[in-house]
């Protein structure tokens, strides 16, 4: 496809409500979000954001009017401030509605990589450390992307290769070496906007049409631990996690930092929580 082709089919696509979007046909539903066929397009997804909030494999659940949209509005900044660095490739294309992004199809390689720049979450529980413990340089956990089996680390690298045959040695590599470099960049980026990022989870994908190993899904308070740089308030998922405040809130904090026009993603939705 050449690239008037690419942006016509763009366009296209860009020109639809977020009605016509949800109706593609769906091709896989996750906790937090829908991955939709795009008709006639097969080198393309749509990727529709939805309410649910879920944590610990989906024992806890709940949903809040909003979160799809502002973690879309979040992830759709934070993959075009990556995208500017012209270092990681990402599948993500373009936002096309509130909740709806549109992204290259990749094939998923089953593994969530977790980049850490100090010790947090689970990484305490398992090693007794105290949350805040600093690393002397990022350390990055690589794990089998399955919830039944509670997505179980690797302790070596050689598993998923030699016995999962998930992946190559050299894609292994650049998946490594992207992860390490991403969370340097989204490190800084964070850091602009007066966010400290902890830590992250990073998923990749094959391109179906190069082969090239992109990041994919989404970046944002559901797959980061970030916090206020000055006052140390919590603006990502640990607060539904752990109930340590109104998730909500912390996201609408994420995104006012990122300075993005909160009234604008939230404009008619009303995000109170139901009462019980
Ligand atoms: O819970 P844990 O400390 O292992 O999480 C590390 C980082 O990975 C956190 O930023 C968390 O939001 C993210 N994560 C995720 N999805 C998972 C597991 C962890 O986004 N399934």
């Amino acid at each position: 496809m050449d690239w008037d082709q690419f942006n016509q089919r763009v366009a296209r696509l860009q020109a639809m409500s977020s009605t016509e979007l949800s109706g593609f046909p769906l091709m896989h539903e996750g906790k937090a979000k829908r991955v939709r066929e795009c008709p006639e397009d097969r080198d393309f997804i749509v990727m529709e954001f939805k309410d649910s909030l879920t944590a610990f494999d989906a024992i806890k659940k709940a949903e809040r009017s909003g979160k799809g949209a502002l973690n879309c509005a979040i992830s759709t900044f934070m993959m075009e401030s990556l995208r500017a660095t012209n270092i990681i490739p990402t599948a993500f294309i373009c936002q096309l509605s509130p909740t709806h992004q549109l992204m290259r199809r990749c094939k998923v390689v089953p593994l969530e990589v977790i980049v850490r720049n100090e010790a947090q979450g689970s990484f305490c529980k398992r090693y007794g450390l105290e949350p805040g413990t600093p690393f002397p340089s990022p350390l990055t956990e690589i794990g089998l992307k399955n919830d039944a089996l509670h997505d179980p680390f690797f302790t070596n690298d050689d598993i998923p290769i030699d016995i999962l045959q998930l992946l190559t040695e050299a894609e292994m590599r650049i998946i490594r070496e992207l992860a390490r470099s991403a969370n340097h960049q989204l490190t800084e980026i964070f850091l602009q906007h007066r966010i400290r990022l902890l830590d992250l989870k990073f998923e990749f994908g094959r391109r179906y049409d190069t082969g090239q190993i992109v990041l994919i899904d989404e970046i944002n308070g559901d797959t980061c631990r970030l916090v206020d740089a000055i006052t140390g308030e919590k603006l990502d998922k640990d607060n539904f996690r752990f109930d340590l405040g109104d998730v909500m809130a912390g996201y609408v904090g994420l995104a006012r930092h990122l300075l993005l026009d909160v009234d604008a993603i939230l404009k008619g939705i009303d995000t109170q929580p139901s009462p019980a």
